[in-house]
């Protein structure tokens, strides 16, 4: 008998994660829940009130008082911060360097990592995220890591801007690309060992979306049948 297990999936930007996490959560009928976009609706309630990313009392303070929620619609997921929908909003240049700037704060992390447990209690669930098999869920029985190549992930972000109609310099998305990687890797190994030890590394440089899908779902099933929930 398969049982409804929990599915970490973390890797830097344009790695392909949400695409994938989305996906496999889709066709496990499991429950999504993308981390990074509860950061993300932070740094933007911040900018927004004219706050400090950088000021961990502020953005602690704000974490508390804002309302996340997920609206799950036909294939898609839409995210409220306190009622408006901001799905789109967050995905800014602007918004992602607030996002990666209050995401340092351990106050934070914790107001925000005890929201992300109490949704995946029961299991059935896959986060999106980079501490998401180390400190969110630690004993998560499937933890997945996608990386690609800097170069590669810097044209997939290229394309989804363009795609959106946004100008797009691939020199200045691979310089961001590095800086944002640098910060968040500082930030998740002063929580300790990161990625976990347990977790398995995909790369994906040239790799089609649907085949990143393939494989972690094939692995979720595997786990889903083998392991007894921990
Ligand atoms: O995955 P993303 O780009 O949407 O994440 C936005 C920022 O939040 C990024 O700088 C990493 C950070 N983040 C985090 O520190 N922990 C998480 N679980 C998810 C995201």
């Amino acid at each position: 008998m398969s049982r409804r297990i929990v599915v970490a999936i973390d890797g830097p930007a344009g790695s392909g994660k949400s695409t994938t996490a989305r996906e496999v959560a889709n066709r496990l009928g499991y429950l999504y829940l993308d981390t990074g976009a509860m950061y993300r609706a932070l740094g933007l309630s911040l900018l927004r009130s004219g706050r400090n990313p950088d000021d961990e009392r502020q953005a602690s303070a704000c974490a508390r008082e804002m309302e996340i929620k997920f609206d799950v619609g036909e294939g898609s997921q839409r995210i409220l911060l306190d009622g408006e929908d901001v799905t789109d909003l967050i995905r800014t240049p602007e918004v992602s360097d607030a996002a990666s700037r209050v995401a340092v704060h351990p106050q934070v992390r914790e107001v925000l990592i005890s929201l992300q447990q109490a949704m995946g209690t029961k299991g059935g669930i896959v986060l999106e995220g980079r501490d998401t098999g180390t400190v969110v869920f630690p004993k998560a029985e499937l933890k997945v890591f996608l990386v690609a190549d800097v170069d590669e992930r810097a044209r997939r972000r290229r394309d989804e801007m363009l795609a959106r109609g946004e100008d797009a310099d691939l020199r200045v998305l691979v310089r961001q690309i590095h800086e944002r990687d640098a910060r968040d890797e500082e930030t998740q190994l002063r929580s300790g060992e990161w990625p976990a030890p347990d977790t398995i590394r995909v790369d994906t440089t040239g790799m089609a979306i649907e085949d990143q899908v393939s494989q972690v779902l094939s692995l979720a099933r595997q786990r889903s049948v083998n392991t007894v929930r921990r």
